[in-house]
């Protein structure tokens, strides 16, 4: 009896160990993906937002100018910000709108590189696992889409961010949509987790340059205007590890805000296909560079001592270029 009870007890201060040890600090880490440097150092890339309709509204158009400007920068990958298939995501794995929205819209040869993509609100009206699934990697290897993730690219760290989860009025007022909330219920535990791993995951950066990407806007002078849910919850995360710009789409335009406070830059790019002109609001003229209610897509160029932005419209003519420098010497005194 007596060594029954030891062994008992034994065993449940084993499993407690192993529980402090093991299981309360495996602050679930956000996947990691890893690209390398050319040995110029730098790294070159497209932006599209709000792209996936089969072509129509100018998508192809747009496809054709990335693929353009794509060989001219000779880029290494490109980033999605979501709203990746209309209207309603992707109905499964074997939903020919994979092929007529991505495969055959994006065809040009500087275009055949790895997609990093979030999803948007309108892909969580889907099928999300299927958009998520690896079975389309198979049919196309550029295909990377994931809730939440880590792009490491040595100078520049990539946090893509699920954004969707965070907006309220899709669980209270959905309206005539059915959104996919798999693996997002309970979604007080999803997001608070989600926060804590960017938290962790953007302190223990080494990067010379943080990047956080989302669907959804946080600054914004468009249609749908600020994401208040994110202004309250992931600005502080922003602010609070140097974060020097946050890239998403959702308003279907482009913008280059720069907030007067925290130097933190919010670029749009959700010009992938449909655009909503003169759908724009007041803005404090000093932040906003740029706003477009056009089509078109961003590029970057980032080295270790700048980054290049560039926003093109529908045409390839460029609307507005901006360099963000960060100023060695200072750095180095650090
Ligand atoms: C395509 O782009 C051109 C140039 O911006 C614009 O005039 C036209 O309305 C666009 N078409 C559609 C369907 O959005």
């Amino acid at each position: 009896m007596a060594s029954s009870l030891n062994q008992s007890m034994l065993i449940i201060f084993v499993v407690g160990v192993f529980c402090l040890f093991f299981a309360t600090p495996s602050i679930a880490e956000l996947p990691r993906f890893t690209h390398h440097l050319q040995p110029q150092q730098s790294l070159h890339l497209l932006v599209v937002g709000d792209w996936g309709r089969k072509g129509t509204h100018n998508q192809s158009l747009v496809a054709h100018q990335m693929g353009i400007a794509g060989e001219k920068l000779n880029i290494d990958f490109v980033i999605s910000t979501g709203d990746n298939f209309y209207e309603d995501g992707l109905k499964g794995v074997d939903d020919p709108a994979f092929y007529e929205s991505f495969v055959d819209i994006y065809t040009a040869p500087s275009l055949q590189k790895t997609w990093y993509s979030v999803l948007g609100n309108h892909d969580y009206r889907g099928d999300v696992e299927a958009e998520l699934s690896p079975t389309l990697r198979q049919k196309d290897s550029r295909w990377l889409c994931l809730r939440s993730f880590i792009l490491d690219g040595e100078i520049v760290e990539f946090f893509f961010v699920d954004t969707t989860p965070f907006v309220e009025e899709y669980f209270t007022d959905p309206k005539e949509h059915t959104y996919d909330w798999d693996g997002v219920l309970p979604r007080g535990a999803y997001l608070s987790e989600l926060m804590k791993d960017v938290d962790s995951a953007l302190a223990r950066s080494k990067a010379k340059w943080k990047v956080v990407v989302g669907h959804h806007t946080i600054n914004s002078a468009g249609h749908h205007g600020n994401t208040e849910e994110l202004k309250h919850l992931l600005v502080p995360i922003l602010e609070a590890n140097d974060v020097d710009a946050y890239i998403n789409g959702h308003d279907h335009c482009l913008q280059h805000i720069i907030d007067k406070n925290s130097g933190i830059h919010f670029l749009t790019s959700g010009g992938g296909s449909k655009a909503w002109k003169s759908d724009v609001k007041p803005w404090n003229r000093e932040e906003l560079k740029l706003y477009y209610d056009g089509q078109g897509f961003m590029s970057m160029q980032i080295t270790k001592n700048d980054i290049n932005i560039i926003f093109y419209d529908v045409y390839g003519k460029i609307l507005h270029t901006w360099t963000i420098s960060k100023d060695h010497n200072v750095a180095a005194w650090i």
